[in-house]
């Protein structure tokens, strides 16, 4: 598994990545060709083949061209916040993700995902696809945005959180998985899916047992093995405190979940579009394996987060410092 934090500074970029048939040490190419030729906003940070706009997501994806991207990872908000509890790191605290995670009523939250599901379709090629992750607050609307705006959907994959914190009322099950709906554009035009990687996959969660007799502690791959056809249920711990070394998104997603997602549905020099960007853990994947990658994210503090988490990437990767 990589952990970005732990990786010292300034290694070869094949001693960052774990053995796989797909993890191939990228080069970054200084092709641009994925900029329109009048730029969209001033971007807010741009370097080589990372994009960032600080921006409504809706009103930047009305603006980009249309059939130019190959693969959108959208993670909207949950509107999940409100007044109450939950529990973290064995503490209570608010949920309250930020004023964007705000519900305004199931019809006006609904509208915000047709509408933007309906304008990142416009953006993707003929054989695009998204990937929309949430839980139950949101996931529906959004699969349901999905079919009236005539996508193909793919799969359901459930996201199971092995280390998911613990519920404090005890008057429910404990929430351990998030899903992500996977779709295409278009019903009949083939889209990108690298089966064979995803069957040689090795990099899985390890469940720890202990010998009933002696004691003797081992570890097997949980969900996976390397070998056999990769099913929709994955089992990916939440992000560990290294990956938040920068300070922390409240949402933010794993590493590894979107490294499995960019190797799994888009090749080298794709273009993938977040219009959640967060922390950008889609475009550090993406930059890691030679994708293109264009962010949107209408909070600062979320972008000066992300650079921060791009340039350490970069500097592990051994890219020049930028000139300016
Ligand atoms: C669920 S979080 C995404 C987290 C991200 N996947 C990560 O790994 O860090 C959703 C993000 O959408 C941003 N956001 C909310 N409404 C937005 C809008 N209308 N336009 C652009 N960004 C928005 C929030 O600031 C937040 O960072």
């Amino acid at each position: 598994m990589i952990k970005t934090q732990a990786i010292p500074k300034m290694v070869p970029l094949n001693t960052l990545l774990p053995h796989h048939p797909l993890k191939e040490p990228t080069k970054i190419s200084l092709l641009d060709d994925h900029q329109p030729k009048q730029p969209l906003l001033k971007p807010y940070y741009k370097r080589e083949n990372i994009t960032l706009y600080q921006a409504d997501a809706l009103a930047l994806l009305h603006k980009m061209p249309e059939n130019s991207v190959d693969v959108i990872f959208a993670d909207p908000p949950y509107f999940l916040s409100s007044g109450t509890f939950s529990c973290q790191n064995g503490k209570r605290v608010s949920v309250k993700k930020g004023n964007w995670d705000l519900s305004n009523g199931m019809k006006e939250d609904y509208t915000f995902h047709d509408k933007w599901i309906k304008a990142c379709r416009k953006v993707l090629k003929p054989n695009g696809t998204i990937w929309i992750s949430g839980t139950y607050h949101s996931i529906y609307l959004c699969g349901f945005a999905l079919r009236m705006n005539a996508y193909h959907i793919l799969n359901d994959i459930a996201w199971f959180k092995p280390n998911a914190a613990p519920n404090l009322s005890c008057r429910f099950f404990t929430a351990s998985h998030e899903t992500l709906l996977w779709a295409r554009k278009e019903k009949k035009t083939p889209h990108t899916f690298n089966y064979k990687a995803m069957v040689a996959w090795e990099d899985n969660y390890q469940k720890k047992v202990s010998c009933n007799h002696c004691n003797k502690k081992d570890s097997h791959p949980f969900l996976h093995q390397e070998g056999k056809q990769m099913r929709s249920v994955w089992a990916i711990n939440t992000p560990s405190k290294g990956e938040k070394t920068f300070g922390k998104h409240p949402t933010q997603k794993p590493l590894a979940l979107l490294e499995r997602i960019i190797l799994a549905s888009t090749n080298p020099g794709d273009l993938v579009l977040d219009p959640f960007t967060g922390s950008s853990t889609t475009g550090l994947a993406a930059t890691l394996y030679g994708r293109k990658f264009i962010g949107i994210d209408n909070q600062k503090k979320y972008l000066d987060l992300s650079i921060k988490r791009f340039e350490q990437l970069q500097q592990q990767m051994g890219v020049p410092e930028k000139q300016s």
